[in-house]
């Protein structure tokens, strides 16, 4: 796609996070399986719940705009975080010390989602997509507080016994 203006960007950036959303939603159950502490298993079965409901959100924010659709496209970040989850998964045992890699890899994608989101926050205020604006915050603080988890997570269990 062309991408002449301001609209035309934020429709690019909302593609693209929803193709990131849905392969991560694909690739959860798999990470959840992968995973040994049962914490760790809740919290990427909650998040997979989440993540669902934030597809959802992307839809309804395309729904609040005007001459807005979604674009099928791909985002090739979250496709190569996806593959290194998998190559740690296939290189380590389950266990504390893939538990560890999976944190590490799970907040990565944390991180890349905080960006994305923050970036259509902000240019959906700049548009005056008000409405699109306050479902984006929704899914940005869902994000943000999944990484605190993860790094609680991280310091409280994981990291103790990879030792
Ligand atoms: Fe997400």
């Amino acid at each position: 796609m062309v991408i002449k203006s301001a609209n035309d960007l934020f429709i690019h950036l909302l593609s693209d996070v929803n193709s990131a959303e849905k392969q991560i939603t694909r690739a959860l159950p798999k990470l959840a399986r992968a995973v040994d502490n049962d914490q760790l298993v809740e919290a990427f079965k909650k998040h997979l719940e989440e993540t669902r409901g934030q597809v959802e959100r992307l839809e309804k924010v395309a729904d609040t705009i005007p001459d807005i659709r979604i674009k099928r496209t791909k985002c090739y970040v979250m496709e190569s975080l996806i593959e290194e989850s998998q190559e740690l998964i296939d290189n380590a045992e389950k266990g504390p010390v893939l538990d560890a890699g999976l944190i590490g890899a799970a907040q990565k994608v944390e991180h890349y989602e905080i960006a994305a989101y923050g970036t259509l926050c902000a240019m959906a205020e700049q548009l005056g997509y008000t409405e699109a604006k306050d479902i984006l915050a929704e899914t940005l603080k869902e994000e943000k507080a999944t990484d605190d988890k993860l790094s609680k997570l991280a310091k409280q269990n994981v990291n103790q016994k990879a030792g």
